[in-house]
């Protein structure tokens, strides 16, 4: 049984369209000193694309990050997406992801935690992982909050931006990875953060629409109160879970929601240093999902991280709902750039998996257009499972070569070597 699991793999990808304080000075009434001074935010990235979605946005942060990881799609388990601004109420963005990624053998799912999710979903793959019911599990944070916030209400508008972030965890004998966690709700707080119609207590109307319930609305004050408490509060009880004091901890990389609240909660609060809590919402603003993962990548890439450092992520969010993690970071970073050979493998094995889901997409509807009701036995569900064993054979044929060309290509890099 596997007692551990580390995270071998982390990417991110933001939109390319940035949107300044500046810029906001323009559609709302506010300035850039203000939200400076109150949120520390400069500016945020916006998904202008029409084409492009949350599971867009996840997809890329997941290729990034199986890549770091060497690992291939199809040797995932499960994707789990968290996530505040889903593609749709359903099917799961994770399906969506799925799909995009040829992941053949992954379970996938959405989870619901508001911008806690990131380490909720942390959580579940460790419990997963531990459990044995999986080995290798991909963990995303994606946001596109630009699409829920209404753009004259300066509360709002000023805070968030759009952005996803991705981890790979996998089971592992090696002790460290995930030491524990500490996942909370207070669901009295509810209405504090809140999209308050389109689902489907409030479905959408065109009264709904006129009131702008679609948007984003948030008591910001008192979330602001809430999240120093839970911040401070959570961070402290999960350093003591995994057996740690404060000083034991080098690095705290807190949801980036507003610069004041991390530095009320944790240097003033727990007296951390604030030279080794990790911040970029300067850059991105509060992305919710995403901002976790997001800081993680940035704090790699910057060279932060070293084996055995012991980190901390921890956040809170709509819910209202909080979330806090310890883990022994155990990888060596950065890791050496992926073979030229490898990035074409990959690129393949995604051209194919688009061809895949059109190929399936298609034959349902064909079938459906010509054999009729699926009640009707016999022809429908005979040539339904022999176009599957057909597809079936062509993956494996497919994999086959793909395995052929990889052992080829190490077997004349040994011979290089030699
Ligand atoms: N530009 C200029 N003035 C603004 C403004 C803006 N964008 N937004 C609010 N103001 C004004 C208010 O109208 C108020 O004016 P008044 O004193 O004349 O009434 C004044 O600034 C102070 O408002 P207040 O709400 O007390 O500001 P604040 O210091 O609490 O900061 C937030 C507001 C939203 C930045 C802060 O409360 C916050 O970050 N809350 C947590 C939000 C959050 O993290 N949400 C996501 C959770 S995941």
């Amino acid at each position: 049984m596997t007692h551990y699991s580390h995270i071998i793999g982390w990417g991110k990808y933001v939109p390319p369209d940035i949107l300044t304080n500046f810029d906001l000075e323009k559609m709302v009434d506010t300035t850039d000193e203000w939200i400076r001074t109150r949120t520390g935010v400069r500016e945020r990235r916006i998904l202008k694309d029409p084409e492009e979605s949350t599971a867009t946005m996840a997809t890329r942060a997941a290729r990034d990050a199986l890549a770091k990881a060497r690992v291939d799609p199809d040797d995932l388990d499960l994707i789990i997406v968290a996530s505040s601004s889903p593609d749709y109420a359903f099917p799961a963005t994770a399906c969506l992801v799925q799909d995009a990624l040829g992941a053949s053998h992954a379970g996938a799912y959405d989870l619901s935690a508001a911008c806690s999710g990131f380490v909720y979903g942390l959580a579940m793959a460790h419990g997963q992982i531990v459990a044995g019911l999986a080995n290798t599990v991909l963990v995303i944070g994606s946001e596109t909050l630009s699409r829920l916030i209404d753009w004259s209400d300066r509360n709002t508008c000023v805070l968030f931006g759009d952005g996803a972030g991705a981890v790979v965890v996998q089971g592992s004998d090696q002790p460290g990875g995930f030491l524990t966690a500490e996942l909370g709700s207070d669901g009295s707080g509810g209405d504090l953060l809140i999209v308050p119609a389109s689902g489907t207590r409030h479905p959408t109307t065109m009264k709904t629409v006129a009131n702008g319930d679609h948007y984003i609305k948030m008591g910001g004050r008192e979330v602001f109160r809430f999240a120093v408490r839970v911040m401070a509060d959570a961070t402290r009880r999960v350093v003591a879970q995994a057996g740690l004091a404060l000083e034991d901890i080098d690095w705290i990389i807190p949801h980036q929601a507003n610069v004041r609240i991390i530095q009320s909660s944790i240097v003033k609060h727990l007296k951390f240093p604030a030279e080794r809590v990790y911040m970029n919402l300067d850059r991105y603003g509060n992305t919710s999902t995403a901002s976790i993962p997001l800081a993680l990548v940035d704090a790699i890439e910057e060279k932060k991280l070293k084996p055995g450092d012991n980190i901390v992520f921890v956040g809170f969010g709509g819910g209202l709902t909080w979330a806090a993690a310890v883990v022994q970071w155990g990888v060596p970073v950065p890791k050496p750039p992926l073979s030229f050979q490898k990035q074409m493998d990959l690129a393949i094995h995604y051209r194919w998996a688009a061809i895949q889901s059109f190929i399936r997409r298609w034959r349902r509807r064909i079938l459906g257009f010509f054999l009729g009701s699926p009640d009707t036995e016999t022809t429908t569900e005979k040539v339904s499972s022999q176009l599957d064993k057909v597809g079936d054979q062509v993956a494996k044929v497919s994999r086959q070569i793909h395995k052929g060309e990889e052992m080829n290509n190490q077997q004349e890099s040994n011979n290089e070597e030699e």
